[in-house]
């Protein structure tokens, strides 16, 4: 959501823009300027048309993913705004594996980057964003949500083609801030094309998650305030005018409503909205090179203990941002910007569109409500200590969808510290990253990266449980538990996306020890299996499909026992584990 910089100026000049030609290999990135030698990055950039008559195209990053890309999920990631660049905060300073450094000097490697576990891909979105752009600059007037769906939309259906290995991958989005409109609205539109029998396209649509997303405007605003005055940010006499002044139920403020809000915003002013508790930067965002050369030479001691105090974090991430892309060398190893037409600077955030976007959409929840049905995985997670789309507010929204409760609201934890809450519902899970802010990833990276792997993994119990059982089942491949051929061991979850009242299911995650042509052992296999009483009797014991006379049920249905298996080993089910 911060807005930072001027506004883009587009003017006609677009119209002589001219771009690469659209191939795979026209896109990959060999090198970045500044990119760490070690370890190697396989990421491509470049434009993808999504309509041809207007001309208008959208700037893509993509990552494969760190290890057996073929084998893991595609997953887009969308920032908000709108207005601001995925590829300025989601992949250069939150979640991708290279991140710019201070002063937009280079690049640095993130051990915590999402393609860990994904491939990765970051869109610039909608055009007028970032290095996305249209010839036909009246375009720029019509943006609103379902004119950014339309386009995400064109741009997957054409990435795909360019990228047709991922074409049948499950496929997933992400977003935090106003991509939580973005995120279920686009989810909504592949799910309805997909079932358009006409549609040229099939998208292998498996889920979505929304971090501190804006979800629906009156709980939102509610939750906004309240969390201005539970966290001592504005007085009781601010709060009581709220109250009084403001139903938040028409987004048609009153002006003692506006009035009574203008107060709390100005309270935020000189902290920062988005991370209560972190320090604010102190840079002059409108002009981030020559501002942050000035703010280092004066305050550089003043500065550094600043950063200090908030250890491992610099809240002034997005001018480095903007120095980075700004950089023409980098633009063109980076593909964009190729004929160096696109006017004015590259901005991690447009005020332009964010002032002319239209805002005609008061809540998404009637879209979790039917993609929950459809049996998508549902998850929203809130970063605790960002103030512009609290905790309180989405939890107002989550529980407005009326879902009858499966676990309570209980902590989740990593390295045996509470790293965050987490309830689920009947079809869907929402997860709070505690001390962190709006941009989860890269305030409490680790614990973001947990989060969407058990998101991924499609583990519907805490965070940190469905972790510790990927590490045992990790530890037990490396001891050599899968010696053996013919053996699997794994874990099973309940899992929200498919879950149902009437049938609900399980997806257990095996490890089967098969040998590939290389001896290889180890593939994972996801099953989806009806959960009965009848076969909760396997869930509890320690499971070894070769103690059984009988293989459990389940077992069957998606592998067959190799007949000879030497069923000596040892092998245990993490029923304990969550
Ligand atoms: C925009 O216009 C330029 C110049 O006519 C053209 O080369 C380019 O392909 C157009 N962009 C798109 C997406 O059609
Ligand atoms: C918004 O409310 C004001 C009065 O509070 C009214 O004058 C105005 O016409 C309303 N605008 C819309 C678009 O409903
Ligand atoms: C900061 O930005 C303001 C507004 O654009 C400008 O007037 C001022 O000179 C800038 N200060 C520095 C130190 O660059
Ligand atoms: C595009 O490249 C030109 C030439 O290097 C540069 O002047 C312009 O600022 C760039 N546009 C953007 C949006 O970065
Ligand atoms: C804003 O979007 C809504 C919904 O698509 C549309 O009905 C309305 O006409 C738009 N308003 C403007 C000013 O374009």
């Amino acid at each position: 959501m911060a807005a930072a910089g001027l506004g883009l100026r587009l003017v006609s000049a677009l119209a002589l823009l001219a771009f690469s030609s659209c191939s795979r290999d026209a896109d990959r990135v060999a090198r970045l300027p500044g990119q760490p030698e070690t370890p190697s990055v396989s990421q491509f950039a470049g434009y993808v048309t999504v309509n041809e008559r207007h001309g208008r195209a959208l700037f893509y990053w993509f990552f494969e993913a760190q290890t057996a890309p073929e084998e893991k999920p595609l997953l887009l990631w969308l920032n908000g705004g709108p207005g601001c660049s995925s590829i300025g905060y989601g992949a250069a300073s939150e979640l991708g594996p290279l991140r710019v450094v201070r002063q937009g000097a280079g690049l640095m490697f993130n051990e915590y980057a999402w393609n860990k576990e994904a491939n990765l891909l970051f869109l610039e979105s909608p055009v007028g964003v970032g290095f996305s752009y249209t010839n036909k600059s009246s375009d720029l007037d019509k943006l609103n949500d379902d004119f950014v769906a339309e386009d995400a939309y064109s741009f997957l259906v054409n990435w795909l083609e360019r990228f047709p290995e991922y074409k049948d991958r499950g496929f997933y989005i992400a977003g935090e801030s106003y991509a939580g409109h973005y995120v279920p609205q686009l989810a909504e539109l592949v799910y309805e094309r997909n079932m358009d029998k006409k549609g040229k396209a099939y998208i292998n649509l498996k889920g979505f998650i929304a971090g501190n997303p804006i979800t629906n405007d009156y709980y939102d605003s509610k939750g906004l305030a309240e969390y201005a005055w539970s966290h001592a940010v504005v007085s009781d006499e601010v709060y009581d005018r709220i109250k009084k002044y403001c139903n938040f139920k028409n987004s048609n403020w009153s002006d003692d409503c506006s009035a009574a809000m203008d107060i709390a915003y100005s309270q935020y002013r000189e902290i920062d909205i988005y991370n209560i508790y972190a320090p604010k930067c102190l840079l002059n965002q409108t002009s981030p090179s020559s501002a942050a050369q000035a703010f280092f030479e004066n305050d550089q001691e003043h500065f550094r203990r600043r950063i200090h105090m908030f250890s491992g974090y610099d809240p002034c991430y997005s001018s480095y941002a903007e120095d980075y892309f700004n950089k023409q060398e980098v633009q063109k190893a980076f593909h964009a910007n190729i004929s160096g037409l696109l006017p004015g600077k590259w901005h991690v955030c447009s005020d332009s569109i964010l002032n002319s976007y239209n805002f005609s959409v008061f809540s998404v929840l009637p879209i979790y409500s039917k993609l929950i049905k459809a049996g998508l995985r549902v998850w929203l997670y809130s970063g605790d200590a960002d103030g512009r789309v609290p905790v309180i507010g989405s939890r107002y929204c989550v529980e407005a969808l009326g879902l009858p409760t499966k676990t309570q609201w209980q902590p989740w934890y990593l390295d045996k510290q509470v790293a965050g809450r987490f309830v689920e519902y009947q079809g869907m899970s929402m997860v709070t990253v505690r001390g962190a802010g709006h941009l989860v990833p890269l305030n409490k990276p680790a614990e973001g990266l947990t989060l969407i792997n058990t998101f991924l993994r499609g583990g519907s119990r805490s965070p940190e449980a469905t972790a510790h059982s990927r590490f045992r089942e990790d530890q037990a491949r490396r001891r050599g538990a899968c010696g053996v051929q013919g053996q699997a061991h794994g874990v099973c979850v309940q899992s929200a996306a498919s879950s149902s009242r009437d049938s609900p299911l399980e997806t257990c995650e095996l490890l089967l020890c098969d040998y590939d042509d290389e001896r290889r052992p180890a593939r994972h296999e996801p099953l989806e299996v009806p959960v009965s009483d009848k076969y909760s009797a396997h869930y509890s014991n320690n499971f070894h499909p070769c103690n059984q006379r009988k293989a459990p049920p389940w077992l069957h249905v998606g592998f067959q026992m190799t007949p000879n298996a030497d069923c000596s080993g040892d092998v245990t089910r993490e029923a304990s584990a969550f």
